[in-house]
């Protein structure tokens, strides 16, 4: 469920009309609406009320201030994977002992930041990971909490760019010598080994794959306490997949992705750690382009628009398919079917291929939908494009959150070495 609607049929983010926003902040920009994210978060946590839960948003989703601000506001904790993320989560006023760290390539520089401020839980990718970390905890005289995050060998029938819990993928340590390192964990000091950590892959449509890695994580608590270690959390990463087809496609509710937690784990007595981010922000979110041009080529139609895969590259990238909805209401009429591409010299700069659509013209705004995750934070500069600005609807209000930048700043962020100068250059 989402805030985007045909109003008077102008599309609308909440009660604000996208074309007014669009003369606003011209075009492309991400648009998000406060209403679906805080429903979202809601969603999310009213499903697991009862069992001992709570949310961490993956700030790596969208890590825009005001988009974590207006989460932290529902309570919600960060999973954050670098310090440049967590001083965004600590910047909204979300407590340190709300956040866990994840990621398989921790600096020495991050995790004694992460140390310093206090975070609540470090997810340890790697043996060398945990050797530094008891390092960096014991010099400070503190002890660092750990979960260990386990790869447990489950295929997570995603996008195999974004598959996580095989043992060929690069994250987790093997469930099978993860014994081996809670016994190491218990000897260093500087370390509490009081968690064990699992996320298989992102964008995930069905239950089956969690459930069986969920069993493995059950089974492993079970028997690293039958070895004396006190296992008191369990964090079950993100992952849970979004509708991107309209109704077509509706992976698992909250509801019962809960129902099935509380069958895997529920008897653990441990307490819950969730990392989801595209649940949240990915249909919260989406990007309003205009339509440069339309062109044909020999045997199809192109439609030119002013985004581009440096703006949303995830249909290159992933193969992935967003909604491509015309901001005013289509009333029936011409389909075409079209490649919808941008201007970036790239073959495979497209948002879609071979899609029906309204017959639309230069001019035209259109709205690429659920692109509040992974849009905005995947963004490049690439053909020299600025960033595109990001917005936030919030009922009738709305305000630039991330405004665009103009080109002298972009230029600037350049610098010409004196060699080049031009009164410094040598004469010839
Ligand atoms: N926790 C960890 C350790 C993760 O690596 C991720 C995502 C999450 C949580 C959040 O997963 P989510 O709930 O959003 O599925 N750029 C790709 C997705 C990459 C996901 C990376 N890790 C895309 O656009 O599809």
């Amino acid at each position: 469920m989402n805030h985007f609607e045909y109003r008077g049929g102008i599309l609308h983010a909440e009660d604000v009309a996208i074309p007014d926003i669009a003369a606003d902040v011209g075009t492309p920009f991400y648009c998000y609406s406060s209403a679906t994210l805080t429903r979202h978060a809601r969603v999310f946590m009213d499903a697991f009320k009862g069992q001992p839960a709570r949310l961490c948003f993956s700030v790596k989703a969208n890590s825009n201030l005001a988009v974590i601000a207006t989460l932290a506001r529902e309570g919600a904790g960060a999973d954050v994977v670098s310090e440049g993320e967590l001083r965004r989560a600590l910047a909204v006023g979300i407590p340190p002992e709300k956040i866990v760290f994840s990621g398989v390539g921790k600096t020495e520089a991050e995790m004694s930041f992460a140390l310093e401020v206090g975070i609540d839980q470090f997810n340890v990718e790697s043996e060398p990971e945990l050797e530094l970390l008891s390092r960096l905890a014991a010099a400070r005289g503190l002890t660092a909490k750990i979960a260990i995050r386990v790869n447990p060998d489950v295929d997570a029938k995603t996008h195999e760019k974004i598959a996580t819990g095989k043992a060929e993928n690069k994250f987790g340590i093997s469930w099978k010598r993860a014994p081996a390192v809670y016994a190491r964990a218990a000897e260093l000091p500087g370390i509490a080994a009081t968690g064990i950590d699992v996320h298989i892959g992102s964008q995930l449509t069905s239950l089956e794959p969690f459930e069986a890695a969920f069993r493995r994580v059950a089974g492993m608590v079970e028997e690293l306490r039958a070895q004396g270690h006190k296992i008191e959390q369990i964090d079950l990463g993100g992952g849970l997949g979004i509708p991107y087809r309209g109704d077509n496609d509706i992976p698992p509710h909250p509801d019962e992705y809960a129902a099935m937690v509380k069958r895997t784990v529920g008897h653990l007595g441990c307490g819950l750690t969730f990392e989801p981010g595209r649940l949240i922000v990915g249909n919260a979110g989406i990007l309003v382009s205009r339509v440069i041009y339309e062109k044909q080529g020999d045997d199809r139609k192109f439609l030119i628009l002013d985004a581009a895969m440096n703006d949303l590259i995830r249909p290159t990238l992933y193969d992935a398919f967003h909604e491509i909805r015309p901001v005013f209401e289509p009333l029936g009429g011409e389909e075409v079917v079209y490649d919808i591409v941008g201007p970036v010299c790239e073959t495979g700069d497209f948002l879609a291929r071979g899609r029906p659509m309204p017959r639309l013209k230069a001019g035209d705004l259109v709205a690429i939908m659920s692109a509040g995750a992974y849009g905005a934070v995947q963004a490049s500069t690439y053909n020299t494009r600025p960033l595109v600005p990001e917005v936030l609807v919030r009922g009738g209000d709305y305000a630039t959150v991330r405004a665009r930048p103009d080109y002298d700043e972009i230029l600037k962020q350049d610098k010409i070495p004196a060699w080049l100068e031009p009164e410094k250059s040598p004469t010839r």
